[in-house]
């Protein structure tokens, strides 16, 4: 069941990399202030600001004069100031001033690539275009866009590469093991017979015989951002808003880190709202944390090069056929590189 095709060198650093073309959320909104913040994703070293209207700049977070980092410098609004020699760069790349030499001719050039930046639900968003193309639009999952459910965003940084955090989402069996002991996960059979499903932006993989009871199936997408999504059903006692969906996403950081962004989603008006978003805060999300450090512990400490030494069963289809479009895009990606 196993089946080894061996991606290019290049292709498999592209997707330990991360795959481009894409959106990713990159860090909560909160996170960007006042001062310039500077974050790895992809492997790169991103500069990250606010203007005075509060939109967000991303550029290379590489001074074009000798290399400093330009997050470490001055907000100036449209514009960051190298705390090194001064040298000030515009959101979009190009060098705005050289206050220390008269009419250089960096001034006007356009020195560093920048990103295309947007704000969902409390995370900004960039995008990591192949070439130069324009952001393809972003379509995301209802449960994201929809007044009629309320949003949680939870995001933590994992050390392992992102690749094996795509993986432990679609597989939905783990649930009935490693959150065994948790509030969500504790009921159902612990066997089960999977089938996936294809949809119109990935596929759907789930249990035959079981439904509504544990973590039971998930769905991997592909619409301007890779996403996945399932849900897990609740008992009564855990307020209004039935079955708990979580919208996920994981954004690689270096080749052996990303950070995972997971929205916490009810469908839940008015009062109702209200009482879940208490509830979450007060005492679900303690819980929730620790099942994910559940997940942190196992995919921190995995065998080395874990995936090369692999016995898949059934339960491994839905990861291997989501394995197999990132190898298959990766391996797009650089043939047209
Ligand atoms: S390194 Fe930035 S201005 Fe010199
Ligand atoms: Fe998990």
């Amino acid at each position: 069941m196993n089946e080894i095709k061996r991606l290019s060198p290049e292709a498999e650093a592209r997707l330990n990399q991360g795959l481009l073309g894409l959106w990713y959320p990159v860090l909560p909104s909160w996170a960007v202030q006042g001062t310039p913040v500077g974050i790895t994703r992809l492997s790169r070293n991103i500069a990250i600001w606010r203007d005075a209207d509060g939109a967000v700049h991303a550029i290379e977070d590489r001074c074009p004069h000798r290399g400093a980092r330009l997050s470490l410098g001055w907000n100036l609004g449209d514009r960051v100031a190298c705390w090194y020699h001064g040298i000030e760069v515009r959101g979009d790349g190009v060098v705005a001033s050289v206050p220390a030499v008269q009419g250089c001719p960096l001034e006007g050039q356009k020195a560093l690539p920048a990103y295309a930046a947007k704000e969902i639900e409390g995370a900004i968003f960039l995008y990591f275009p192949i070439a130069d193309e324009p952001p393809p639009p972003l379509d995301l999952p209802e449960e994201m866009t929809s007044d009629a459910y309320s949003r949680m965003l939870c995001t933590a940084h994992w050390k392992c590469n992102w690749r094996y955090a795509v993986d432990n989402v679609m597989d939905p069996m783990h649930g009935a093991y490693l959150h065994a002991q948790s509030h969500s996960m504790a009921e159902g059979d612990k066997q089960a017979e999977f089938r996936t499903r294809k949809t119109q932006t990935g596929l759907v993989f789930e249990k035959t015989g079981q439904m509504g009871v544990n973590f039971d199936w998930v769905e991997f997408g592909n619409s301007g951002a890779i996403w996945l999504r399932l849900s897990i059903p609740y008992r009564r006692k855990f307020g209004p808003g039935g079955p708990f969906t979580i919208v996920g996403f994981v954004t690689p950081v270096t080749e052996t880190s990303c950070r995972v962004f997971f929205w916490r989603i009810r469908k839940v008006q008015g009062w109702q709202r209200h009482v879940w978003r208490f509830l979450y805060r007060t005492r679900l999300e303690g819980l929730h944390w620790q099942v994910l450090e559940q997940d942190r512990v196992v995919l921190e400490d995995m065998a080395p090069r874990a995936r090369e030494q692999e016995y898949l069963y059934q339960h491994d289809v839905g990861m291997s056929r989501v394995r197999r479009i990132l190898e298959q895009e990766a391996a797009r990606q650089v043939a047209h590189a």
